[in-house]
């Protein structure tokens, strides 16, 4: 179709000789052809675009592109390349106008890579992701002028020698992920825009101290053993950083700053015979690094204890920030410390005690949309810190310990101090109260909100018996999640229609022993009722217009009694009940799985339900019948040699 003939997974043993001549891509990905022949691509000498993955290529002919003159980009990832590497580095330097070639997957060493991209000056990318290359000098990218893109990702590579990048002057994009670096130092590939060294061994990062502007605008070093805060470019366009799960902290605080002299670091850079050192000042920690264009800082999974005062003021452009499982204490909010324009900030899974906003300061966190706090040891938030955030959006507070305003009277000695006031937060939508060890809400927490995702679980009694305090949410709500929260069926108001946009419901972990009614309309998708005291469906759950409704309805994990079931078989035919196979039913004291009861089960259990005394009296009849005709027969046949016996005995007197 259109010049592109796709053969892919055809099990074809060579290159079919009868495509259309004019074919400009050729697909030839998984098909067994083990060797590529000389002259086998001869009918197609249009093709730009060629691809041969998966196809145990271990030879490929020193001819067998001697046609292909326009060819642009090469896919040969995937094959047996290093076994018969030089015959196929010879054919490739027959493509002098190939621009992207991939040899990912190929077992190639670094000497056989350096054979292969002999020549090809025309290259911009290549890819020798997943290969056995393990250092890296100057004679491995040679010539490669116009080369833009480099994948290394997943190699063994432990050393690069410096200069091994200096051929390639346009080189804008490397990839170095999963390798086995111990440090980056001395970066100075400063035309370079994107680095990524995630899942190394890095210790380090230190870039070249020189005042030159570097280009580098993402930079990935997750998931490796960094110490320090890495020691960046003074002069870059960096806007993406990525730190994420290596052991970063900020130390200045815990040393004394009275002697200086220990708190240096210093690198021997060492080149042949020169050996040069580098000084760098730790405890600057980020002072020299260039921050001003970052808007993405991930720095979650480190040691973060603290931030030290003017660090993310030196990011005014920070507009997201993710410092998610650190072991942060407390946080100041001080003047442009979180930047004005920060949009998310990930808080959670630390240790904070207290957030302090510093005192007459409005509208900082003006930007902000989503706030993370979950997982800390928050008692409270100082008041008009949400407030303050007038566009924010989502607010996860669950796992802390606090109370919502307005309290019940009388408050609770031993509830926190002050209460978190989320009252008349008009952008707010999704909040997570989730585990906050809330007490009975007042009728008013919501008040002034459009929330529309709310999730109040492992709140034990957070309602006390009525929906009333979710009222004045009740018209935008469309996710609420009430588990695990005590709620039984006693709850005469366990109503919800007022709902009118509920999509989602979680009730699961409750006591439920009936099903809650939904009257009106409701716009319920998802109902999850796992884990409560059910012990019956509602009767004639087929045509109940709840049910009808839904998408999916979990049900298993209650103690269903088999013969109440009758409306099994019509839900089966619905497919909304999503744990289907997992609902169990007790019958005596044997739990089944429902799918499992035998048609017409209902006819049995009419059996079972009967009186068990009504029962044995069926069973008895039959034998006490027989007994009492037997002993009528037997009194008959002996009646009258029995008498005469007792006459005989007792000598009583004759009178028959
Ligand atoms: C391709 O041709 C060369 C000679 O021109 C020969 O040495 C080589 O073995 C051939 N390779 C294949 C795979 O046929
Ligand atoms: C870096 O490479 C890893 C591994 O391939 C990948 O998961 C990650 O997304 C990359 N980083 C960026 C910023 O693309
Ligand atoms: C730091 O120095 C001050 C006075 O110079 C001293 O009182 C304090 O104990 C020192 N702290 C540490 C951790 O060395
Ligand atoms: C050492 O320093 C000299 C002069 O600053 C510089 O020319 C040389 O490239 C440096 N060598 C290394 C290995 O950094
Ligand atoms: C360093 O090595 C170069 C040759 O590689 C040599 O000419 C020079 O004398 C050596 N310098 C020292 C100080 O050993
Ligand atoms: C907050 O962070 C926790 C833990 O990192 C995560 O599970 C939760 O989904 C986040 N909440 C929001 C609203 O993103
Ligand atoms: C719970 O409800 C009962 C009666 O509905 C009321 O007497 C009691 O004060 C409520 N408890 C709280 C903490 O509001
Ligand atoms: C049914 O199962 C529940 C939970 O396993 C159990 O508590 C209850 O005693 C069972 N009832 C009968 C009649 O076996």
């Amino acid at each position: 179709v259109g010049g592109v003939v796709d053969c892919r997974g055809q099990n074809l043993a060579s290159v079919p000789s009868g495509l259309p001549p004019h074919s400009q891509t050729l697909m030839l990905d998984a098909n067994p052809l083990k060797t590529l022949w000389n002259h086998s691509l001869q009918p197609y000498p249009l093709l730009e675009t060629l691809s041969l993955q998966r196809c145990h290529l271990e030879r490929v002919g020193r001819r067998a592109f001697g046609m292909q003159r326009r060819l642009l980009s090469l896919g040969l990832a995937d094959n047996r390349l290093s076994a018969d590497h030089r015959e196929t580095a010879a054919a490739l330097r027959t493509l002098p106008g190939l621009r992207t070639l991939d040899l990912s997957g190929n077992s190639l060493t670094e000497d056989m890579a350096a054979l292969m991209l002999r020549n090809l000056p025309a290259l911009e990318a290549v890819s020798l992701a997943r290969n056995a290359v393990m250092r890296l000098d100057e004679s491995v990218f040679e010539g490669l002028q116009r080369l833009r893109e480099l994948d290394l990702q997943s190699n063994y590579i432990f050393e690069i020698e410096a200069g091994a990048f200096d051929g390639l002057p346009a080189l804008s994009n490397l990839n170095l992920a999963y390798n086995n670096l111990p440090c980056v130092v001395d970066f100075s590939l400063t035309q370079l825009r994107f680095l990524n060294v995630s899942y190394n061994s890095l210790e380090w990062f230190l870039a070249a101290r020189a005042e030159v502007a570097f280009e580098l605008e993402v930079l990935d070093l997750s998931h490796n053993q960094l110490l320090f805060f890495p020691l960046l470019p003074q002069c870059s366009k960096l806007h993406t950083l990525l730190l994420r799960d290596n052991n970063m902290g900020f130390y200045r605080d815990l040393y004394n700053t009275s002697s200086p002299r220990e708190m240096v670091a210093q690198f021997l850079l060492v080149d042949g015979n020169v050996t040069n050192v580098t000084t760098v000042d730790l405890w600057e920690e980020f002072a020299s690094s260039d921050l001003s264009a970052v808007r993405f800082l991930d720095m979650s999974q480190n040691q973060f204890h603290h931030l030290p005062d003017g660090f993310l003021k030196k990011i005014p452009f920070l507009s997201h920030l993710n410092l998610n499982q650190n072991c942060l204490v407390r946080l100041h909010i001080r003047e442009r410390e979180p930047p004005g324009v920060l949009t998310e900030l990930d808080l959670s899974h630390n240790q904070l005690v207290e957030l302090r906003l510093a005192p007459g300061l409005a509208g900082c966190l003006e930007n902000l949309r989503l706030f993370n706090l979950s997982s800390n040891q928050l008692l409270g938030v100082p008041a008009g810190l949400f407030a303050s955030a007038t566009n924010i959006t989502t607010i996860d507070l669950s796992h802390n310990r606090i109370s919502l305003c307005p309290r019940p009277a009388p408050p609770d000695p031993t509830e926190a101090p002050n209460c978190v006031d989320f009252r008349n937060l008009a952008s707010l939508r999704s909040l997570s109260l989730e585990g906050c060890g809330l007490r009975a809400l007042g009728d008013y927490s919501f008040q002034g909100t459009a929330l529309t995702h709310l999730d109040l679980s492992s709140n034990w009694g957070i309602l006390n018996g009525s929906l009333r305090p979710l009222q004045d949410v009740a018209p935008t709500l469309q996710v609420l999640s009430l588990r695990n929260v005590g709620l039984s069926s006693g709850f005469r108001d366990l109503e919800f229609s007022g709902f009118s946009n509920l999509r989602d419901l979680d009730l699961s972990g409750n006591s439920l022993t009936s099903f809650p009614r939904f009257r009106g309309s409701l716009a319920l998708r998802t109902l999850d009722l796992r884990r409560n005291a059910l012990t019956a469906l509602p009767q004639r759950a087929a045509s109940e217009p709840l049910l009808l409704g839904l998408h999916a309805i979990y049900l298993s994990q209650n103690p269903y009694d088999c013969c109440g079931v009758e409306g099994w078989g019509s839900l089966e035919h619905l497919k909304t009940v999503a744990d289907l196979a997992m609902v169990t039913c007790n019958l005596s004291s044997r739990v089944i799985r429902v799918t499992e009861l035998p048609r017409g089960k209902f006819q049995d259990c009419k059996w079972g339900q009967v009186d068990t005394g009504l029962l044995y009296l069926v069973l008895i009849l039959p034998s006490c019948l027989t007994l009492l005709v037997a002993g009528t027969v037997i009194f008959l046949t002996f009646k009258r040699p029995l008498l005469q016996v007792i006459k005989d005995r007792c000598h009583w007197s004759s009178t028959y």
